[in-house]
């Protein structure tokens, strides 16, 4: 009985001083809880400098933004491949996820060797290597046949701009392939894939590991939102707010963080509890340097951190009696699963006498002692550093939600985790010991990453899908080169029609004359009023025309138009035009003047001469009544007698077309076309306006106008369902008739069609330019929409700023069609083989859309090559044109009078 207690005694006493011992030499490896506290907020800040745009460059934790938005709602369904790439094993699996009432996935897989000479050779063979791989698995599950998606679950730092791509920033680990640094690692597999004719698959998804785990973990417990990984290498990744990631655009939801926290203290931070058996661990490794926290933790090397611990205790004399084997002196030697084997509860002892045995060494009961306890610092080191990080993105995820206590899961993979036989229990309890307020589970992902790499793949699916939807409804708002010729060609047609006496009544293109008869010569002089109706602003003018030195002075004011003037009756309208003319006056001081007055009267007219036009139908959201039929000028007339305060000799009236024409004309003699592209009020408008010559009158011009419903009834006769959608509306209200076809889809908002949506009228021209330009950022585009009443997330405003974009572009290449119409009309009228002229132009559309005027441009040259058309933009409006028009018209009077 004695002997038994002195055994007893004898061994506690043993332990006692080996533990002793081994705690006084590896001192600086136990980590007391300030010091992890500590440690805890160096990486809350490391965080913080990663997600920042201007700090990422030079953080060492990089916070990869990962393109994964939400965890998986049950309603993923399909059949996928995966592969998985980067912890100990490598994996071919195909994942079948169904739905069916319940939460279903079926898993095949099948490992495959990743030899160093791979890993570590050259990339292109790793890639056609991996891709052997899965076109092996392939057909021997007989699956060659079918297209199938494929989540890459990809186990190192990648920098992603998108779900499908991801460029690798670095090797970690034990790969080191050359040529694959910096390059995108979807596209070299795709391309390795490529080679195999008979394989039909599309990367979808390019996923961490540790991202994987989440996703998997999410599937079962929806409380998921972090993932962490103790294997090989080790990392985390969390679901971080969109409004903290600097490097993505958006600020809605949130999105999934790959921390890569592996090269947390890369930059120095960790050097204070660096040991130098780090050190040296660090320069016998692939990657000196790099991934430092990694390496006082995973798998890869904790092992190898025992060894050299053990090797410089032996040389110290206080292992092994001084004696070192090679075995010892050989890297590698003891793995991570040696140390899981010494310190299991029951069999550790013996474990480590022989593993230690094995490595050609003669331990004594003190030294096995000793040696357990070496693995019990290092691997518990390691579950500490863990621990603090992991507390640090628990305390980010409680602040972020301004939660007082957190209640999260969080997903646990890799094999120092899962066997290891002490390492989760003491993870949990610092854990829990550093963030007392959040209430955390962990969940050990049975099946590895692919079941979330299947379900981030299955979104992507979707997402595909619904992508092709639109690239559908879009693709018939693109125009080939040869349909462009098909308007122009019809336009052509069209322009002979509505001159032609017979065939006039019937053309869609009215091509009505305007009366204008002469240039201004330079001889003009006086003081002029014009009137400027019909586009986004009405304004009243004076002109000076001073003779000779083609020179004109211009003042003017702006009026508005109430709604329900434009809307009103037309005495009301014209009493209003009149009551701004009176303002006027006043204003310039010239009450009670008699001046002869330029009309620009911005709608289709047919007039009989230059002072009489009769309105044929009100466009641009003018609806007064009494007017259509009617003559404008003499309406106006009546409102002058009617207010009975001065007199005006309206001499012209003109439309803007003409007037942009003549402002242009007068500096620039070849200007023989007049083109508007404008908003109107609240639409859009493209009108045209040319010099069209007529033998018997000298030249005498003439206006077509060709306004853009008519264009697009030109185009669309095969698809119906859109040509009832685009005839006779303005840009804006197609923009919304699509939005609306795209929601009803469920292919937007959230498939919820909102009463705003609803409303006529509510996308005016302007909001198309702002929206389209390329200086604004998508959250600016999302305020737009928000003005506008639509709750849009940032995927919405993607595709509504491509909506509008394929509706202007196609605007501009139908105007664009239609102008080389006529230019090349006035070539061959005059018989020309080169014709050089220049268009005038005028319009918000043309001069603040950021794309219109180019993609006007460029049609113009492909489809009239014969022509050189240059583009003026007049700077005045064409209330000058409109002014010159009534001197021309003027001097012409005069000289009948005198004739
Ligand atoms: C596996 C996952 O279960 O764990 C892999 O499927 C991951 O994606 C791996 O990389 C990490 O652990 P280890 O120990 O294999 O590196
Ligand atoms: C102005 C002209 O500059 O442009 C108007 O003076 C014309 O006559 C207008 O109607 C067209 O553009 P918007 O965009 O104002 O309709
Ligand atoms: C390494 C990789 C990282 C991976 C981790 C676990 O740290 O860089 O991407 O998640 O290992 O496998």
């Amino acid at each position: 009985m004695f002997a038994v207690h002195l055994l007893a005694f004898y061994f506690t006493k043993l332990k006692e001083d080996q533990i002793k011992k081994v705690d006084r030499f590896l001192y600086h490896m136990r980590l007391s809880d300030e010091i992890l506290l500590d440690i805890m907020a160096r990486f809350q800040a490391e965080m913080e400098k990663g997600l920042g745009k201007d700090t990422n460059p030079t953080a060492s934790v990089k916070m990869l933004p990962t393109f994964v938005r939400a965890i998986p709602d049950g309603s993923e369904n399909g059949e996928f491949l995966s592969l998985d790439l980067g912890g100990s094993k490598f994996r071919v699996l195909k994942v079948q996820v169904s739905q069916e009432g319940k939460r279903n996935v079926q898993m095949e897989s099948q490992f495959y060797p990743m030899p160093n000479e791979i890993s570590r050779g050259n990339g292109v063979e790793l890639f056609d290597y991996v891709a052997d791989c899965l076109s092996d698995f392939m057909k021997h599950k007989e699956l060659k046949h079918k297209k199938l998606p494929l989540g890459f679950t990809f186990s190192f730092p990648c920098r992603q701009t998108k779900l499908e791509e991801g460029v690798l920033l670095s090797w970690t680990k034990k790969f080191k392939a050359r040529g694959v640094q910096d390059t995108d690692v979807v596209s070299r597999l795709t391309n390795a894939i490529k080679k195999h004719k008979d394989l039909d698959v599309d990367i979808l998804a390019l996923v961490n590991d540790t991202v994987g785990t989440m996703m998997t973990c999410a599937y079962d417990d929806p409380y998921c939102e972090v993932g962490v990984i103790i294997g090989t290498g080790t990392n985390a990744c969390y679901m971080e707010d969109m409004s903290h990631i600097d490097l993505v655009e958006g600020d809605e939801g949130r999105m999934c963080i790959n921390t890569e926290w592996g090269a947390f203290g890369d930059d120095g931070s960790l050097e204070d509890i660096r040991t130098e058996f780090d050190r040296e661990l660090d320069l016998g490794s692939l990657n000196p340097g790099k991934q430092l926290f990694e390496k006082m933790i995973s798998g890869l090397y904790l092992g190898e951190l025992v060894r050299l611990i053990l090797l410089k205790m032996a040389k110290a004399g206080l292992l092994f009696g001084g004696e070192k084997s090679s075995a010892l002196h050989t890297k590698g030697k003891i793995e991570t699963q040696h140390v899981a084997a010494m310190e299991k509860y029951k069999e550790g002892l013996a474990n480590t006498r022989e593993i230690l045995t094995d490595l050609g060494l003669e331990p004594s009961e003190a030294d096995c002692i000793a040696v357990q306890h070496v693995c019990t610092i290092v691997s518990f080191r390691s579950a500490n550093l863990c621990a603090a990080a992991l507390a640090a993105i628990l305390t980010r995820l409680r602040e972020n939600k301004k939660l007082a206590r957190l209640r999260t899961t969080v997903g646990m993979d890799g094999t120092v985790y899962k066997i290891h036989p002490q390492y989760p229990k003491r993870l949990h309890k610092v854990v829990r010991r550093l963030v007392p307020n959040c209430d955390v589970r962990f969940l050990l992902s049975e099946s590895g990453s692919t079941k979330g790499a299947a379900m981030v793949t299955a979104v992507a699916s979707r997402v595909q899908a619904q992508r092709k939807q639109i690239d559908k409804v879009l693709a018939l708002f693109q125009l080939t080169r040869e349909q462009l010729a098909g308007v122009q060609d019809r336009m052509r047609a069209e322009l002979e029609y509505g001159l032609k006496k017979k065939t006039h009544a019937l053309a869609t293109v009215k091509m009505l004359p305007t009366y204008v008869c002469g240039m201004p010569d330079g001889t003009e002089k006086g003081k002029f009023l014009a009137l400027d109706l019909g586009g986004t602003n009405f304004r009243v003018l004076l002109v000076k025309i001073r003779s000779g030195r083609r020179s004109v002075r211009m003042y003017n004011k702006i009026f508005a138009i109430p709604l329900e003037i434009m809307q009103g009756t037309g005495e009301e309208l014209f009493d209003h035009i009149v009551q701004c003319i009176a303002d006027f006056l006043d204003y310039m001081g010239l009450k009670g003047a008699q001046l002869p007055l330029g009309f620009t009267f911005s709608f289709p007219c047919r007039q009989m001469s230059i002072d009489k036009g009769t309105l044929i139908g009100w466009t641009k959201g003018f609806k007064a009544t009494d007017c259509e039929g009617e003559d404008v000028v003499d309406m106006l007339r009546e409102a002058i007698k009617r207010r009975n305060e001065f007199d005006l000799d309206i001499v012209a009236v003109v439309n803007d077309t003409v007037g942009t024409m003549m402002t242009c004309g007068y500096e620039d003699p070849n200007c023989e076309i007049g083109l508007i592209a404008g908003s109107g009020i609240q639409q859009c408008v493209i009108a045209c306006g040319y010099i069209n010559d007529m033998p018997s009158y000298g030249r005498l011009q003439k206006q077509a106008r060709a306004d853009f419903p008519a264009l697009t009834s030109l185009v669309y006769p095969s698809s119906p369902r859109y040509e009832k959608m685009t005839s006779g509306m303005y840009l804006g209200e197609i923009v919304r008739q699509i939005l609306i076809d795209l929601t009803k889809r469920g292919l937007l908002f959230r498939g919820q069609i909102s009463e705003r949506l609803r409303t006529r009228g509510i996308f005016e021209t302007k909001f198309l330019s702002q929206i389209e330009s390329d200086r604004l950022a998508l959250l600016q585009v999302r305020r737009i929409l928000q003005q506008l009443g639509l709750d849009s997330t940032c995927e919405d405003s993607i595709i509504v700023k491509e909506v509008c974009g394929a509706v202007s572009r196609r605007a501009a290449q139908l105007c664009g069609a239609g102008l080389a119409a006529i230019v090349e009309k006035r070539r061959e009228d005059q018989g020309l083989e080169h014709l050089k002229l220049t268009v005038g132009v005028d319009g918000t559309l043309y001069k603040l859309h950021p794309h219109f005027s180019r993609v006007l441009q460029e049609t113009v040259k492909e489809l009239a090559p014969k022509c050189d058309v240059a583009f003026m933009l007049s700077e005045d409006g064409s209330g000058k044109g409109a002014a010159l028009i009534t001197a021309v018209a003027k001097r012409l009077q005069q000289a009948h009078k005198e004739f």
